[in-house]
């Protein structure tokens, strides 16, 4: 029987492993891109879903963390560390399980989901919460890894950007083009930085005929790219991108700039909308932080900045599972029934 191999043996040929190298994998990538009905109506475009959410971990993360982890291990490393919003340390954590590594977390204290905390317990995470926000955890992990046994697996290590890249692989392979549009949240810039680099790789190739624009949104109380400087404190009730210093920040501008694209910023308002928009009509229940990329392409389209016919890919970064006080916060406690067929159709409305 056949099922998707991982990343790693996907695209063995364009990522900087050997025969040497122990690949460590849950069988990342491979996920799913879906046609958005609500969102092509509504943008006049034909608009697809990355649904990063299905990965093993359940985010995007897991396809850098598959190479970061297996190089780690290549290179002797019998421990790994990272900062993390929550879904890098859910991944990392994972990931060291299946290496026979210890991981150690950074997170900011009180700020990350509750289901990724969770992650990172039950794989045996050491977790340390800082008092600070994601940028103090990433100074303080880059000071660990270089004073002590530590590898660093946060997306300034290399090797995550090259496993991340794949998605943009697997989108070519999956359309048979470059979209002209690809749209996605940003936070510590690591994943635009990646697409971009997937994506020039297979034109390059020519296994795509073009590259396409890159959009990027970041929330507006986190949207340092956007402000053009650092936001001390940043906020936002998206936590995975509650990022006030991007460790890619070049790479972001570069990426934009080359692709002829832009970095904007959606508000904690538009991005709920968003979250319920894809969650109600499209079916696709995502974290508040990957509601960004779609709800930043509702936002371009209502400021006319979306020429209809085009083909758009949002990225949709993690799982709605993730967090789900969002997802109960403010809507109706459901009714209580006794076990009785007519006092529940009656209920429902069906009598
Ligand atoms: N969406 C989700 C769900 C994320 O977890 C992140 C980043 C992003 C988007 C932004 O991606 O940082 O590459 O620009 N999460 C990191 C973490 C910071 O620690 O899990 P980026």
């Amino acid at each position: 029987t056949h099922q998707w191999r991982g990343i790693i043996e996907e695209y063995r040929d364009r990522l900087p492993v050997t025969d040497t190298t122990p690949v460590v994998t849950l069988r990342e990538g491979g996920t799913p891109l879906v046609p958005a009905q609500v969102l092509s109506e509504r943008t006049g475009c034909e608009v697809h879903l990355k649904v990063e959410g299905a990965n093993p971990t359940g985010s995007f993360k897991d396809r850098g963390m598959t190479m970061a982890i297996s190089k780690a291990k290549e290179e002797g490393a019998q421990a790994v560390i990272c900062a993390s919003t929550g879904n890098t340390s859910a991944s990392a954590a994972a990931y060291a399980v299946r290496a026979g590594m210890v991981s150690a977390v950074l997170v900011p204290q009180g700020k990350i989901a509750l289901g990724k905390m969770g992650q990172a317990l039950v794989h045996g995470a050491k977790i340390l919460q800082v008092d600070g926000n994601f940028d103090d955890c990433l100074t303080l992990a880059r000071s660990l890894s270089e004073n002590y046994p530590v590898a660093l697996v946060n997306s300034v290590n290399p090797v995550r950007i090259e496993g991340q890249k794949t998605a943009a692989f697997e989108i070519v392979d999956m359309l048979g083009d470059a979209p002209d549009i690809h749209v996605l949240p940003v936070g510590n810039a690591g994943n635009i930085t990646a697409y971009w680099k997937g994506y020039r790789e297979y034109a390059a190739d020519k296994l795509a005929t073009r590259t396409p624009r890159m959009w990027g949104f970041q929330a507006s109380g986190s949207a340092p790219l956007v402000r053009g400087e650092i936001v001390k404190d940043p906020s936002t009730i998206a936590t995975a991108i509650r990022i006030g210093n991007p460790a890619s920040w070049d790479y972001a501008i570069a990426a934009r700039d080359e692709s002829g694209g832009f970095i904007d910023e959606v508000t904690d308002r538009e991005i709920l909308r968003a979250y319920r928009l894809l969650a109600a009509q499209e079916g696709v229940f995502v974290e508040p932080a990957s509601a960004a990329s779609v709800a930043g392409l509702l936002k371009a389209a209502e400021q006319g900045k979306v020429d209809p016919g085009q083909r758009i890919v949002c990225t949709v970064t993690g799982n709605g599972l993730k967090d789900p006080d969002w997802a109960v916060a403010g809507a109706p406690q459901p009714v209580t029934v006794p076990v009785d067929a007519a006092a529940a159709a009656e209920r429902l409305g069906l009598a």
